[in-house]
């Protein structure tokens, strides 16, 4: 079987994951999409609003900070897979407006099992660390985006071993309160995808 196909049915499996409460409020679990055989793997926190009704990882304004860094630290889409600590959208309801709501822990390590089962498909070179979450999904609660950024660190997610580079969730960039504090924390994310495109020789 190829890897794409092993992946497919992976995917397949996790649309109906019911390993911790989040499918009950979410539109649809949205899987890890990209390279079957990409030299680098991606992973973010949880899908939002946009991704939670489209389906696919990295679609909404978040996504957009993505690639825009991607394609400014020279990381090409076919070398990249784009994945999510947690698969399922956790939000709430304030008017008509569904709002982030961070996973915890219960539901980090709930999904984690999805995420080695990807690595192990798609052998990435070396995986990035987007934000906090995705750092604890892989290092444990411990992990801290300021002690990990930028840095190549050794990482083991169930048979997978290879080495982690942290950075910051692209969505740090959009919070920041002013154009300044924008353009400084989207520099930084640069920074930190050149240190793991050039860690993976590319
Ligand atoms: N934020 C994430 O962490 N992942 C997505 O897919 C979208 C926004």
């Amino acid at each position: 079987m190829t890897t794409l196909t092993e992946l497919t049915e992976l995917s397949e499996s996790a649309a109906t994951c019911t390993r911790c409460d989040l499918y009950k409020r979410a539109t649809q679990t949205v899987f890890g999409e990209g390279g079957a055989g990409a030299a680098l793997v991606f992973v973010g926190e949880q899908p939002g609003d946009q991704e939670d009704k489209q389906g696919h990882p990295f679609v909404g304004p978040a996504g957009r900070v993505l690639d825009r860094a991607l394609a400014d630290s020279g990381i090409v889409r076919s070398d990249a897979y784009v994945t999510n600590a947690v698969k399922h959208f956790k939000w709430t309801e304030r008017g008509k407006r569904r709002i982030h709501e961070r996973p915890g822990s219960t539901e980090i390590r709930a999904c984690r099992p999805w995420l080695e089962d990807e690595l192990r498909l798609v052998r990435p070179r070396l995986i990035v660390l987007l934000g906090a979450v995705a750092g604890e999904s892989v290092f444990g609660s411990s992990f801290r985006v300021g002690t990990y950024r930028g840095k190549i660190t050794d990482a083991s997610v169930g048979s997978w071993q290879g080495p982690a580079v942290g950075t910051i969730h692209p969505s740090a960039v959009l919070r920041g309160p002013d154009p300044e504090a924008r353009d400084q924390a989207y520099a930084g994310l640069v920074a930190d995808l050149k240190v793991a495109r050039e860690a993976a020789g590319l």
